[in-house]
């Protein structure tokens, strides 16, 4: 069995826009200060929100779906597996939810596409704003790591057990049946 199209959809959709984030967020903070520097920032925002958005999508899927059986594995690796998915889950909301909460702790309210002003989730706060900052460095990097494990057994899966499993969540109407 194979994910369903939504849940194919979800998952490329996300990968680019966190992998965007991430190289967006790691390449912007060491600009100085221009107005090159504060429309990067603004992109970083409107995709981190995006990607909180489509998190939601996907959690609510998730919890409505039942992902495809996993190949026959040893135990710790099923284990490994269902963990770093869930942490992934975790750190979906984790990286946005922080990033948020430093604009607004640092009274820089965000407003989506420039269009659409967001709440601040807290009032301006200094002492906050540096924990939020500091939260949200080491989640976006703690995620970074998930995201480097996961595509490592993702290519282990492919190159060396070679079981198809990376099929299941290709786009294309190649491999077996499709969860509905
Ligand atoms: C999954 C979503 C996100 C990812 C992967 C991500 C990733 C990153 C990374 C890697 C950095 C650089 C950290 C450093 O090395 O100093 C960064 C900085 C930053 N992010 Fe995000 N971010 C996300 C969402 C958001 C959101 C939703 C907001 C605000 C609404 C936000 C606001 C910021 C700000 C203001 C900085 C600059 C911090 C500073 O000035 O030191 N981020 N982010």
């Amino acid at each position: 069995l194979r994910y369903s199209r939504t849940a194919i959809a979800l998952h490329w959709l996300m990968a680019v826009m966190i992998l965007a984030s991430l190289s967006l967020g790691l390449y912007m903070v060491d600009l100085s200060i221009s107005p090159q520097k504060l429309k990067y920032y603004s992109w970083h925002k409107w995709a981190g929100v995006t990607i909180f958005v489509l998190a939601a999508v996907r959690l609510l899927w998730r919890l409505t779906h039942r992902a495809p059986t996993m190949p026959a594995m040893p135990r710790w690796q099923a284990l490994a597996a269902h963990t770093t998915h869930f942490l992934l889950y975790v750190a979906f909301f984790a990286a946005p939810l922080t990033g948020w909460l430093f604009s607004s702790a640092k009274g820089f309210q965000t407003v989506y596409f420039g269009v659409i002003p967001l709440p601040d989730l807290i009032d301006k706060n200094d002492a906050l704003a540096e924990i939020f900052k500091q939260s949200h460095v080491a989640i976006t990097y703690a995620l970074g790591a998930l995201v480097a494990l996961h595509i490592a057994a993702a290519l282990k899966h492919q190159f060396i057990n070679k079981d198809g499993l990376l099929l299941r969540i290709m786009p294309g109407r190649k491999s077996p049946k499709t969860l509905t």
